[in-house]
């Protein structure tokens, strides 16, 4: 991986597999591990994977060439890229920092549940089986007031830290040994969980769509999910992109890193659900799904407690490679356009950052009463702006600048090496950027504000 740290000469990407691996290591996070299986849950299950891959086709692929071109046009960060390509369209790169910087609050304290989640395996309290006892557990955790603020500021710290010494040569190599161990292990933990007793019932409502199900609340929920996942509509993939060397095949990388993102999400909704069923648990249980269901596969395992113990070191390793992408798209545009020191705009945002996700952490516990939008509390409202309105919104706003404004031939002609690289799909890509991307969001927002 570059150093996203230097400002003299602009760095490349080790390799090829260098950036697929970052870029991916961006996308899969607490998203895939955490929030597909609870969103999944609550939205009916088969129904919500349905669209969930009807948007991933539509959208969830185009945005990624999209947002990865962008990027590798200008060179630049999320908002001076749109700068570049118009200077009355900055103010959308802006809109995509906002988001990062909203969207990491709250990331930060669920990091947190993670590394107590770490703490509490090596301890062996997590050997149970028991609903009752794992889903107390966690609430106590997620409830309690200061536990889950310490937690919070851990994870917030290492962040901080990363992205202070810049992303080098550590997350690259070890990304290239923590990707595919997370992927081993979770399909051997998928594969256990999909063979418990009663596990069967899990896996047919995560892959049957049940077509009643399919509301605009589900709808809206997937596309945020989409969008969430792929790291797309706030500037993550401009700024990867804009580390890449003029001759990385963007079609193929575009297909690949959604590809692996799905893959883990799907894999991770194959653990949780089927245990669900499996112990007797409600699939809208909420964001505890994981924290409760994974345990208690642990528990039916052999060598659980070594399981438990390297898997949420994977989880939070996913979470980790996820979180500093969401850091570094806010730092970048400070450093770069305010003539901030790195290491005080880390400090600075990295601060704030912590205090919005103390509030997070709290409406859990002792704010819960508190409600903001719709009935949700804090934490909610927080993911909910950021998911569901302003990710989309940013993506809306990348297809009309790189459709209308820039021009869908300028940017085939950059995404094809100058016309090097085959990419067969052009025609049907430029459709999907001008008119479906965009037409699709705004339905979506409308249907769902009536
Ligand atoms: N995609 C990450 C996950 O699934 C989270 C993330 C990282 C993200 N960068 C982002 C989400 C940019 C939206 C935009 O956990």
């Amino acid at each position: 991986m570059a150093n996203l740290n230097q400002n003299t000469e602009r760095e490349q990407w080790g390799s090829k597999i260098g950036f697929i691996l970052a870029a991916s290591g961006s996308a899969v996070g607490l998203g895939n591990l955490w929030k597909f299986p609870y969103m999944a849950g609550k939205n009916g299950g088969g129904a919500f994977v349905l669209v969930y891959f009807i948007i991933l086709f539509l959208v969830g692929f185009t945005l990624m060439l999209a947002e990865i071109t962008l990027g590798r046009h200008t060179q630049l960060n999320a908002i001076g890229a749109y700068k570049k390509i118009s200077k009355k369209w900055a103010w959308v790169g802006g809109l995509g920092v906002l988001a990062g910087f909203i969207i990491l609050s709250y990331y930060s304290v669920v990091g947190g549940w993670v590394i107590n989640y770490i703490i509490k395996s090596f301890s062996g309290a997590l050997q149970v089986s028991d609903a009752e006892v794992l889903g107390g557990m966690f609430g106590n955790l997620i409830g309690g007031t200061w536990e889950p603020i310490i937690y919070h500021a851990i994870f917030m710290i290492m962040t901080m830290t990363i992205v202070i010494g810049g992303i080098g040569g550590g997350i690259e190599k070890s990304s290239k040994i923590l990707m595919p161990g997370l992927f081993i292990m979770i399909v051997i933990v998928a594969i256990r969980a999909m063979t418990l007793p009663g596990a069967v019932e899990g896996i047919k409502y995560l892959l049957i769509p049940n077509f009643s199900a399919i509301t605009i609340g589900v709808v809206l929920d997937a596309l945020g999910q989409v969008f969430f996942s792929l790291s797309l509509g706030m500037g993550c993939m401009i700024t990867y992109g804009s580390y890449l060397s003029k001759d990385t095949n963007i079609p193929e990388s575009s297909t690949v890193i959604p590809l692996i993102d799905t893959g883990v999400a799907l894999l991770a909704g194959l653990i949780v659900l089927p245990a669900v069923f499996a112990f007797g648990y409600e699939p809208s249980a909420g964001p505890g799904l994981l924290f409760i269901t994974l345990p208690a596969v642990f528990a039916q395992m052999p060598f659980g407690t070594l399981f438990a113990i390297l898997f949420f070191f994977l989880i939070l390793f996913a979470a980790l490679s996820s979180s500093i992408s969401l850091l570094e798209v806010c730092v970048a545009y400070v450093v770069d356009e305010w003539k901030v020191k790195r290491a005080v705009a880390v400090s600075g945002i990295g601060l704030a950052m912590f205090v919005i996700g103390i509030f997070a952490s709290l409406s859990n516990g002792p704010l819960s009463n508190i409600t903001i939008i719709g009935g949700r509390n804090i934490f909610d409202s927080l993911d909910f702006v950021a998911s569901n309105i302003l990710l989309p919104l940013g993506g809306l706003l990348l297809c009309i600048v790189v459709g209308w404004v820039w021009g869908t031939d300028k940017a085939i002609k950059e995404a094809t090496n100058d016309g090097k690289i085959g990419f067969s799909l052009a025609p049907f890509w430029s459709i999907l950027v001008k008119y479906v991307g965009p037409v699709a969001i705004t339905i979506v927002f409308i249907r769902s504000l009536i």
